[in-house]
């Protein structure tokens, strides 16, 4: 099988299903999907179509049952929960649709986090972390805390932490769900301007007017992948 060179991701025939009770519940079958490097590709599809569980295995958030995902030449499938977790600090930013900061820290604290954990000197680390918040357009706010902020200055401020240390590979679960239609393209346009620098981005939407900014659209239904297309190839 042909694999891209520049692919972020690769999956090949890959499966999840999870135990409900006695039964089991299958979230994706036999998806298969390459991700160039430096592209904004979106997830969309019906509530339950596999969104969300696509990116977490692609996170290693949960666990691949059949199939193989390669993740920045990583084989994730075949990964420990703690390389895993090794992966998801220094190389993969996780975005959430709520956000997900900590009310406690400020944002540039947020910001930081990954780094700590990694081990980062700390005057390297703040100094990442003012770029990483330079970059998402966050300049000035950097000792507010989340409740002192609008719900678009903390999505940008969880993108910043997605981003910090230079990492190359976002993931976002519904990163404009919580969101009004204004700030929710606001944040698309952070998404995409990131894309145009050279991050991967993966997202899952379900508002159509997220697609346009989109390089490749994958819609999902009942755990399958319908159809990946690049909505601008082709246009007239
Ligand atoms: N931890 C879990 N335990 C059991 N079933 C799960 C679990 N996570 C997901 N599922 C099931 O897997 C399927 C896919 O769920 P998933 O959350 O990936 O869908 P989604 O496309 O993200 O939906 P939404 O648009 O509502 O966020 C659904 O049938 C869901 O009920
Ligand atoms: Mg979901």
């Amino acid at each position: 099988m042909h694999m891209e060179d520049d692919a972020a991701i690769t999956a090949i025939g890959v499966g999840k299903t999870f135990p409900v009770g006695k039964h089991t519940v299958t979230a994706l079958r036999d998806v298969s999907l390459s991700v160039p490097a430096g592209t904004l590709t979106a997830l969309t599809g019906p509530s339950g179509s596999g969104k969300s569980t696509l990116l977490h295995l692609i996170a290693g958030l949960e666990r691949v049952d059949a199939g193989t995902l390669d993740v920045l030449g990583r084989q994730v499938h075949a990964c420990t929960p703690a390389e895993s977790a090794a992966l998801r600090l220094r190389e993969i930013g996780f975005v959430h649709q709520d956000f997900g900061l900590l009310a406690d820290l400020t944002l540039i604290e947020n910001v930081r986090l990954p780094l700590e954990a990694t081990g980062t000197a700390r005057g390297n680390a703040a100094a990442a972390a003012r770029e990483a918040m330079a970059r998402v357009g966050l300049e000035g706010l950097e000792q507010r805390f989340p409740a002192e902020v609008s719900g678009g200055q903390q999505q940008r401020a969880a993108i910043a932490r997605a981003i910090v240390g230079n990492r190359t590979l976002v993931l976002a679960d519904e990163p404009t769900g919580a969101l009004d239609s204004a700030t929710g393209a606001e944040i698309m346009d952070v998404l995409a301007r990131l894309r145009d620098e050279g991050v991967t981005v993966v997202l899952s939407t379900h508002n159509p007017a997220n697609l346009s900014h989109a390089d490749r659209v994958a819609v999902l239904r009942d755990g399958m992948l319908l159809s990946l297309t690049a909505p601008g190839e082709g246009a007239a």
